[in-house]
């Protein structure tokens, strides 16, 4: 089989490792896979290379992406999708694999209906905002490189006895500063999917502040981990923050850091190279067997998608991926719920 294979939307690691499963897979039959380069922009332009096992040899170990990536505006357009159908069919791929997150696999779920070859998505995203997959590529290595940057943060903080407002990616979804937040002992996590008002986040910041620089407590640094997607601007909180504390604890300093793309690159962690190998190799099996519009997904809920052969990938239709990540980006998935459930119940241990 001639099989396409291409990276879109911010990059993850451990898109490298999905790259060379595929190639990998392939090469143990008799097929071809055809890498497409900077995602859609590159189907849209036909610019495509042969990878053959000499091209992959070693790149699990790298961040970002060999093939190159690209929000595409045009890809998302009618004539987009149509110029794109017409450049798989006319490079002859007998199947397309698109590794991504939301975007990327929303514009495989449409480019579906205009192509008569399978196109099956693999879930590669740092904000692990993706339906009905327990993680997307790159979460894991996200997470540590943030708990990472939040040590060495902690470390000067202690020195100056300093708060820290730690701001992280995930667009709107707040995973990333939940996990990284408790790992790396946050005093305080803020998420979108909760801390949506101004006032209601300043004040419980101010608590957090008084409960750790209350007389006895002997406290030498508060961390504040801020998802992004939090409606209130983070130097807008440190500045807030900051008049509380100069009119109750003088001399104690306030200060921001965004972690910013950061965080998306580095070398992936063991477990994101391991989740891309498995799920790529799953994608790549969904073509073999003509399963089209669907995602390989990392143990998907329970009765969610259809079985594989390996018992921690499941394929489940990308409408029903779509569907789930809305609900998950607008809080009313369960979930999302369960995780501001859990993590309000750390809270008031997290302060302490
Ligand atoms: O979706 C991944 C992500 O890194 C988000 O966390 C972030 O909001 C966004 O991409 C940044 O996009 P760009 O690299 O285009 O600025």
């Amino acid at each position: 089989m001639r099989i396409g294979v291409l990276t879109s939307g911010g990059d993850a690691p451990g898109m490298n490792a999905a790259i060379r499963s595929v190639v990998k897979g392939v090469a143990a039959g008799s097929g071809e896979v055809i890498g497409v380069r900077r995602g859609y922009e590159g189907l849209l332009a036909g610019d495509t290379v042969p990878l053959g096992l000499a091209a992959i040899d070693g790149v699990s170990r790298h961040g970002g992406t060999l093939l190159g990536s690209a929000r595409s505006r045009r890809f998302a357009t009618d004539a987009g999708q149509a110029q794109a159908a017409a450049t798989i069919a006319s490079l002859g791929l007998e199947g397309l694999i698109v590794i991504g997150g939301n975007g990327s696999l929303t514009g495989a779920h449409r480019l579906v209906e205009r192509v008569s070859v399978p196109i099956v998505g693999v879930p590669a995203s740092i904000d692990n905002d993706l339906g009905h997959t327990a993680l997307s590529i790159g979460v894991d290595t996200a997470v540590n490189t943030i708990v990472e940057a939040c040590d060495r943060i902690s470390d000067t903080a202690t020195a100056h006895r300093r708060v820290f407002v730690v701001e992280v990616m995930g667009r709107g979804c707040g995973f990333l500063a939940m996990r990284a937040g408790v790992a790396a002992d946050a005093d305080a996590i803020l998420v979108p999917e909760r801390d949506r008002d101004r006032d209601a986040v300043v004040a419980r910041c101010t608590e957090v502040l008084r409960r750790s620089f209350r007389p006895g407590r002997d406290k030498q640094r508060v961390l504040i981990v801020k998802a992004e997607g939090v409606p209130v601007a983070t130097g807008e909180l440190v500045q807030a923050l900051q008049a509380v504390l100069e009119a109750e604890l003088p001399g104690v300093d306030v200060r921001e850091t965004v972690l910013g793309h950061v965080v998306r690159g580095g070398s992936p962690s063991a477990l994101d190279r391991l989740l891309a190998q498995r799920l790529a190799f799953g994608a790549l099996r969904a073509i073999e067997q003509g399963v089209t519009d669907v995602m390989a997904a990392w143990e998907p809920e329970d009765g969610v998608g259809r079985t594989t052969s390996d018992p921690s990938v499941g394929w489940v239709d990308l409408a029903e991926v779509l569907a789930e990540t809305e609900r998950l980006l607008d809080g009313t998935s369960p979930v999302a719920r369960g995780r501001v459930a859990l993590i309000s119940m750390a809270e008031s241990l997290l302060a302490l």
